[in-house]
């Protein structure tokens, strides 16, 4: 799955959640928690691996999983946690 890391943080464009054909982005800025999230998160478990979200993302905070970089590797649990709330 891709992975969304540390530049989204403060950020949350949301142009990633617009592109995503499985809507597998959340919480999105209609939902309830999105003011209090600190970035989006991606579901694994239904992310389609279609790349999409990866060029949407203005501040490039999106990376296929095995290309997060190493200092950002942590956020791979980091998205998984979130679905499991
Ligand atoms: Fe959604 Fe595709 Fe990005 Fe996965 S890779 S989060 S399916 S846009
Ligand atoms: Fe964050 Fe980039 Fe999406 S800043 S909300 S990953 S478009």
């Amino acid at each position: 799955p891709y992975v969304i890391t540390q530049p989204c943080i403060g950020v949350k464009d949301a142009s990633c959640v617009d592109v995503c054909p499985v809507d597998c982005i959340h919480p999105t800025p209609n939902e309830e928690g999105f003011e209090e999230s600190e970035q989006l998160y991606i579901n694994p478990d239904e992310c389609i691996d279609c790349g999409a979200c990866e060029p949407a993302c203005p501040v490039n905070a999106i990376f296929e999983e095995s290309a997060v970089p190493d200092e950002w590797r942590h956020f791979i649990k980091i998205n998984a946690e979130f679905f499991k709330r």
